[in-house]
Parts: structure tokens; sequence; C-alpha cells
């Protein structure tokens, strides 16, 4: 009997944790508030202007927001990971959702204003 509780328990938090997982979507306008410091290297339109920099308009919102937790996890390192490290290590979840839709949303200008 016990044992079977604590099956039941188990598949509970499993499922509990699963739906928590499907954390909310970001918000583009709460993320356009905190993206005032980044725009110093991605540029105000989310094109780095800095060729060593990477540009983040139209970037896919899900890899915006891995990236920018990896660097605050220390699990992406590396190349100039540092720098990222310290502009996200005091933001929170949501933070890093608003700003990954924030960037996300931005049209890829880079790619239309590409010549022929
Ligand atoms: C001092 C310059 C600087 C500032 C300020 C800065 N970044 Fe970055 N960012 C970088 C650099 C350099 C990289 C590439 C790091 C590497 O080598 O992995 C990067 C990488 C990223 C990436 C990953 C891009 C990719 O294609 O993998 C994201 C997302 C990102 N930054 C978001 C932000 C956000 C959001 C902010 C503001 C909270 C911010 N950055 C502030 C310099 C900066």
């Amino acid at each position: 009997m016990r044992s079977i509780l604590a099956v039941l328990a188990a598949v509970a938090l499993t499922l509990v944790f699963f739906f928590v997982g499907q954390a909310p979507a970001g918000d583009p306008e709460a993320g356009e508030a905190l993206a005032g410091g980044c725009a110093s290297c991605h540029g105000s339109d989310g094109i780095a202007t800095v060729d060593r920099y990477p540009s983040l308009a139209g970037q896919n919102e899900g890899y915006l927001y891995e990236a920018m937790k990896a660097y605050q996890d220390g699990d992406r390192r590396g190349g100039q990971a540092t720098v990222m490290h310290g502009q996200v290590s005091g933001l929170s979840e949501q933070e890093l959702r608003d700003l990954a839709a924030y960037y996300a949303a931005m049209p890829r200008t880079g790619a239309e204003s590409s010549p022929d």
C-alpha cells in the first residue's frame, strides 16, 4: 500500500513539474522595459552594430530564452560568455522570457536590407 502511495505521489509531482515547466510566454512590452542596457551591444533594433556581438532581432524566442538561461547557469562558457553571464545574472526566469519575447518579435531588418 505504501509503495502504491509513493508511486502516486511521484506521478503527481511529475505532472506538477511538467505543467509548471510550461511557463507562461514572455511579455514583449515588459521585455522592452528591461532591454535598455542590452541595446548598447545588441542594438536598439536588435541588430548589433559591433561585428563581434550577435544580433537578436527575430531570433526564435525559445532559443533566446535557453541561451540566456545557459549564460545565467554558467552552462554556456567560452567566447564572450562571461560578458553575458554578468548581464543576466540578476534577472528572474520571467524577465528572461520577457526579454526573449521582445527580441523575437523584432523584424529581421538585417535580412530584409541585404543586397540581392
Ligand atoms: C557589453 C555588451 C553586452 C551587453 C550589455 C549585453 N550583451 Fe548579450 N551578448 C553579448 C556578447 C558578446 C554575446 C556573445 C557571447 C558568447 O560569446 O557566447 C551575447 C550573447 C547574447 C545572447 C545569445 C545570442 C545567440 O545567438 O546565441 C543573448 C540572447 C543575449 N546576448 C541577450 C542579451 C540581453 C537580453 C541583454 C540585456 C539584459 C544583453 N544581452 C546585454 C554582449 C552583450
